[in-house]
């Protein structure tokens, strides 16, 4: 075991930071460049990450304390092999590789270096010294080609894989252009924009030469009156990962990456964190509350737009219709499914001729008084055979994707329209139950659902949904799986159609199904067959006695 004592790296020619986050505490056991402390100065903040892997045995500075280049901050104990490898590193590097020479953290005041007159000039921006990062990402243009900006105003915000850093004006003026894009990516020296510059500065550059149309913002240790730029926070990015205060929103790359992940817009969050520096915790936070408020108001964050802002009322009159409490349930839950649900749909037809003449016929003389059975009751005695046979359709994937949950019991939900809207009673225990039970159990469930009288468990533990439009029309849809189901079985309106047996056509009443499913868990030819099984089923109920 040996002990190495991690610093305060190069801070690009600021004297003081305060610690602002200890990411860490002793006795953790730490992975290289994991963060360990945060370091904010009035323009930016600095994560400070481990330079090597291993176990925290001191930590010097409390929340709070100011710091300098080179102020001790942890002492890591590692065993000697990975301490040995990592001063070796350190001591083969040259101090210019590894630390921003102050220099090149430097740039020219460019009204300074070229106008005069208060003449305003166009200034090119340049890509300031990203402490040898390359290829850097545009994640936001944070002003507008027109926009009067104050000196210091974020022009746009840069990210690479660890840092994210605000490119700000170097003088007030006005945006003149913009050569890059969100998206783009840049190094240092690119130009980023133009803009006009009208500076109190101007006027004491008497003695420089002829101010040029445009001049470069951009380092030279030769050129007068060099000023730090405003991101000059900067040290080697081996050392430190950068992050940046824009103007809307302040917050560090591995909080940005939180947010995105969770689909959380930054500029409605407020920050908790030293001025008000949005922090980890505070994207959470917004999440927990969104959840917890009606569907109306969580459903625009969970499941991404839903609505439209437009005025409509500018192209002819319109009205404003409230959405119910099942409505809004189920675009919340259509939204969540359709986005995340690889889905797709498998078209098939079932010949029920025979059994809608048994249905009709021997049947129908056959049933307790009262019962009614509808094609229904025989679909829904297919799939609970076919999900039997094929178990892939009546499960779930766990939530990281690396296990399929195949379900022992089968839940048959039924999409039943209301005067309300869409709700999906279940029929529990659906391998056990006969046809009439099916067409009884139909019957009731779809009853209360209209009458408002299901319970909130008669709507969950389903396994598998069938939506049946039979009673209405149509020749095929595509219904959408009910997450986390796997699949669903959409039933359109059965028609006679002539179909050909070989030698002649004969007419034939044909069901049409269509077999939406989860393409993560379910392959076209398993769909296929799943969907032929039905059909066969169907076709001769015979099958569903073996
Ligand atoms: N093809 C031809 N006729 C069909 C049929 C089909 N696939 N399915 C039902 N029918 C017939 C029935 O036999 C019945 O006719 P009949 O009275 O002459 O015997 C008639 O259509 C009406 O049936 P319905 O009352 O709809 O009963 P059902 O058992 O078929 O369906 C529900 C019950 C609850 C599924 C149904 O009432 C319902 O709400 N469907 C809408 C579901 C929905 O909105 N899905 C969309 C989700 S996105």
């Amino acid at each position: 075991m040996s002990q190495t004592q991690v610093t305060v790296p190069d801070l690009g020619g600021i004297d003081e930071v305060e610690v602002i986050e200890i990411s860490i505490k002793v006795g953790d056991t730490i992975e290289a460049e994991q963060e360990i402390i945060v370091l904010e100065s009035d323009k930016a903040t600095m994560e400070v990450p481990a330079p090597m892997a291993g176990k925290v045995a001191e930590i010097l500075v409390s929340v709070g304390d100011k710091v300098s280049s080179g102020t001790l901050v942890v002492t890591l104990e590692s065993n000697s092999e990975q301490a040995s490898e990592s001063t070796e590193e350190s001591s083969n590097e040259e101090p210019e590789d590894k630390v921003a020479s102050p220099e090149t953290s430097k740039v020219i005041d460019a009204p300074t270096a070229g106008a005069k007159n208060n003449e305003p000039i166009n200034v090119e921006i340049k890509v300031p010294d990203l402490g040898g990062a390359g290829d850097v990402e545009v994640i936001e243009l944070s002003a507008s080609i027109g926009d009067n900006i104050d000196a210091e105003e974020s022009l746009l915000v840069l990210e690479s894989d660890k840092a994210t850093m605000e490119v700000p004006a170097p003088d007030s003026g006005q945006l003149v252009s913009f050569a890059v894009k969100v998206g783009d990516k840049v190094n240092e020296g690119d130009v980023i924009g133009v803009m006009s510059i009208v500076s109190a500065a101007t006027t004491s550059a008497d003695s420089a030469s002829t101010p040029t149309q445009t001049a470069a913002l951009e380092g030279s240790a030769s050129e007068p009156n060099v000023k730090e730029p405003a991101q000059a926070m900067k040290a080697s990015s081996e050392s430190v990962a950068e992050v940046a205060s824009t103007g809307s929103v302040h917050a560090g790359p591995a909080v940005r990456q939180l947010a995105r992940e969770m689909g959380v817009d930054l500029t409605q969050v407020s920050g908790t964190g030293p001025r008000n520096r949005i922090v980890k915790e505070d994207v959470q936070g917004f999440v927990k509350t969104k959840l917890k408020q009606p569907v109306n108001q969580g459903a625009g964050l969970l499941a991404g737009v839903i609505g439209s802002s437009e005025d409509f009322s500018r192209f002819g009159p319109i009205e404003h219709v409230p959405l119910n409490k099942i409505k809004q349930v189920t675009a919340k839950n259509m939204v969540q499914s359709w986005s995340t649900i690889p889905q797709v749909t498998q078209f098939d037809e079932a010949d029920i001729t025979d059994l809608e003449g048994y249905r009709k016929g021997q049947m129908a003389a056959m049933l307790p008084e009262g019962v009614k059975v509808s094609p229904l009751a025989f679909v829904l005695k297919a799939c609970v055979l076919a999900l039997q046979k094929f178990p892939n359709f009546n499960a779930s994937l766990n939530l990281d994707g690396t296990q399929l949950i195949t379900k022992q019991y089968y839940n048959l939900g039924i999409a039943v329209e209301t005067p309300d809207g869409l709700l999906v009673p279940v029929i529990k225990g659906a391998d056990k139950k006969s046809l009439i039970d099916f067409a009884k159990d139909s019957a009731e469930l779809a009853g209360k659902a209209r009458d408002k009288k299901l319970p909130m468990d008669g709507m969950m533990g389903g396994t598998f949904t069938i939506s049946s439009l039979g009673g209405i029309g149509g020749t095929a849809f595509t219904p959408i799986v009910s997450a986390p189901q796997v699949a669903i079985l959409g039933v359109s309106k059965a028609a006679t159609k002539p179909v050909w047996d070989g030698e002649a056509f004969k007419p034939r009443l044909m069901l049409p199904i269509s077999l939406s499913y989860d393409h993560r868990v379910i392959d076209g030819a398993e769909a296929a067959r799943f969907a032929r099984y039905i059909c066969l089923l169907l076709g001769d109920t015979r099958h569903m006695l073996l």
